[in-house]
């Protein structure tokens, strides 16, 4: 038979419409052998302690993005964190510097606001060729570290300037997806790309602080690509 597992938690807790303040709150979940994840334990939490927890969640395998939180301190995807990398008790809060809607969820409407006001779409006025718009693999590889970004929204809350003016700096996320079509062989408005960011709070409240790329679960590096944004800004100036 097999052990016992138990694991403590502290989780943030608040409901705007019954509490006065939030809270956080104390308990223990005791494991199956199946439960691996932190959004496994997080589900028989829910299942077993307490089902009233609101959390956001979908794919289970950091593909959706909508599972980031804050997990004894750092940002990062419940389903791709592994229980045994993480000291007890494991304290839940939400993503830090947006609105809390109830619990673990946030409201998001800052961060896809900054994320669509970057245009992250191909923009190509010449008349589509019969099949498709083809690149060399030496254009298409410069979109590696760049397409993979799931919008997760981990690098925009753990960052300080995101969080001082959410309403005004587009954030590393956005600004990963403002490369992203900058850097693409196809699109053409680029002017217009920059013209958008030129601006001390867009793109300039960028300081590197880097704590984007210290916590994307995908590997990605959006003060690289920022600092790509702001070498495309400086060379047309020249
Ligand atoms: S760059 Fe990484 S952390 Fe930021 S939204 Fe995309 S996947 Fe999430
Ligand atoms: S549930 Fe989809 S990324 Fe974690």
């Amino acid at each position: 038979m097999s052990e016992k597992r138990v694991i403590q938690f502290e989780i943030y807790r608040y409901d705007p419409d019954k509490d006065d303040r939030p809270y956080m709150q104390n308990l223990e979940v005791e494991l199956k052998d199946s439960d691996k994840m932190l959004l496994d334990a997080i589900l028989r939490i829910k299942d077993n302690v307490d089902d009233s927890i609101a959390i956001r969640r979908s794919c289970r395998e950091g593909v959706c993005g909508s599972d980031a939180m804050n997990v004894n301190g750092k940002n990062m995807l419940a389903c791709t964190t592994n229980l045994n990398d993480l000291k007890q008790p494991i304290v839940l809060r939400p993503l830090p510097g947006l609105p809390v809607v109830r619990d673990l969820i946030v409201d998001m409407t800052h961060f896809f606001d900054q994320y669509h006001s970057v245009m992250p779409y191909l923009i190509n006025d010449a008349p589509p060729p019969e099949k498709e718009r083809l690149q060399s693999p030496e254009a298409r590889e410069e979109l590696n570290g760049l397409y993979e970004c799931i919008l997760c929204a981990a690098c925009s809350t753990a960052c300080p300037s995101f969080w001082w003016n959410p309403d005004k700096f587009v954030g590393p996320a956005g600004l990963l997806q403002a490369y992203r079509f900058l850097a693409d062989s196809r699109d053409q408005a680029t002017a217009e790309r920059l013209d958008n960011l030129e601006d001390p709070y867009r793109l300039f409240r960028c300081h590197t602080i880097m704590n984007c790329t210290d916590v994307c679960p995908k590997g990605l590096n959006p003060s690289h690509a920022i600092g790509k944004i702001k070498e495309m800004l400086v060379r047309r100036t020249v």
